[in-house]
């Protein structure tokens, strides 16, 4: 008889942001005049730049050629993309280019890696935060039941406002920390010293930090971090994932890229070291046969002189919508995180964060997302997104400023 995971029954209702285009299609049937404007999901608006889909093109065009033609490329990526990822992306660092793993998306890899590790690895996971870190373990079996609005057998790092939504380093043992900065929902950034305690515990612990950078083009303050390597023997403990998709609009391209330092090690069943590198692209070429062709040459090009400036500039369009929106907080007097280093704004509402996003929904068009979707400590906020176009983001701005 074929049975279905059980775990999978665990799991609260459907994804956080299938829910919400769920609930923004019945609202466009009750209310066909109601101008939507999406500040919900972190889905960039802006086209990809000149010099992307000029390589983009280039890419297709080799595909028709004799000599330029690929078939299958390396699972782990073409080296022209790794090595300019490393030069470009970690100059001082030394990260080389067979440690970065080009995939079709963080979201995936985040999700996956998981299934490198024991059915007993210990968990340890922020709250507020991207729901596909505690989602993917439900439903591998690592939890038990969800009660009071938590996973029973999930460990939840504290976030709140106390702490600046940077939870400090659990007291007791965990196997696994998963780690979002700059964060998302919050918008915070970790600083060096937050990132030390957390290197220094997982060394201690001999845990494994998975850190998803996937917002750190984002960071403006030269004094935060980027990158967890930028924090000594970080490459012995820590994973990192980053995303074409918001740094240079890739969310319906799709390429991203995971590192994995030689040196970092989990261990065995006899408790030897062992490099996690290896299991990774043991996993990755059996199960994934690359991005295409053109989106890594597409990808390839953020790193060229126009596309650098190219991207910066898409940047700086939606950092300066997270602008107008803080100052929009600021005016209404609310109390908020995050918008300065991040295109997310999480504002503490002081209202049941669904019943807020539904009020603010119905009357204005607005779609935000709410907090309580990202983990109970989320209860009371609303994250709202830069990624819309400033016009956009000036009339829902207007309007909210209308409705409170
Ligand atoms: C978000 O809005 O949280 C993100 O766009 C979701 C994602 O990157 O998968």
């Amino acid at each position: 008889m074929i049975t279905a995971n059980p775990h999978y029954k665990k799991l609260q209702g459907s994804y956080l942001f299938s829910r919400i285009s769920k609930i923004l299609e019945e609202e466009r049937k009750a209310q066909p005049n109601l101008d939507i404007i999406k500040l919900g999901i972190g889905d960039v608006t802006k086209p990809l730049s000149p010099a992307v889909i000029k390589a983009f093109h280039q890419g297709v065009d080799d595909m028709a050629t004799e000599q330029g033609f690929r078939g299958y490329g390396p699972e782990q990526g073409y080296e022209f993309l790794r090595e300019i990822i490393s030069t470009n992306e970690f100059p001082e660092l030394d990260i080389k280019a067979d440690e970065i793993i080009v995939s079709d998306g963080s979201k995936c890899d985040v999700a996956n890696i998981q299934e490198l590790f024991t059915q007993n690895t210990s968990v340890a996971l922020p709250d507020p935060v991207y729901p596909v870190y505690v989602d993917s373990n439900v439903m591998a079996g690592r939890s038990q039941d969800f009660k009071d609005g938590r996973y029973e057998g999930i460990h939840y790092l504290e976030g709140t406002q106390a702490n600046n939504f940077v939870p400090p380093p659990p007291a007791e043992h965990f196997d696994l920390i998963y780690l979002c900065f700059p964060n998302n929902p919050t918008g915070q950034v970790a600083s060096h010293a937050d990132l030390e305690r957390y290197v220094t515990y997982a060394l201690e612990h001999n845990a494994l930090i998975l850190f998803d950078a996937a917002y750190c083009a984002f960071i403006q303050d030269s004094t935060l971090p980027k990158s967890i390597y930028e924090i000594p023997h970080a490459k012995k403990c820590a994973v990192e994932f980053r995303s074409f998709s918001k740094t240079a609009g890739f969310t319906g391209t799709r390429c991203a890229f995971t590192v994995i330092p030689k040196e970092c090690r989990i261990f065995d069943a006899e408790k030897k070291p062992t490099a996690l590198h290896d299991l990774w692209i043991r996993r990755h070429s059996t199960k994934f046969n690359g991005v295409s062709y053109p989106v890594q040459r597409a990808a390839a090009a953020i790193y060229s002189k126009a596309g650098a400036e190219e991207t910066e500039n898409r940047i700086q369009y939606y950092m300066h919508n997270a602008k107008i929106i803080t100052q929009t907080m600021e005016t209404l007097g609310l109390t908020f995180y995050g918008g300065k280093n991040a295109p997310y704004v999480w504002v503490d509402t002081k209202k049941s964060s669904w019943d807020m996003f539904t009020e603010i929904l119905k009357k204005t068009g607005i779609v935000l997302t709410p907090g309580s979707g990202f983990g109970k400590n989320g209860e009371g906020f609303i994250r709202i997104s830069a990624f819309n176009s400033t016009e956009n983001v000036e009339t829902a701005m207007q309007r909210l400023q209308s409705m409170f």
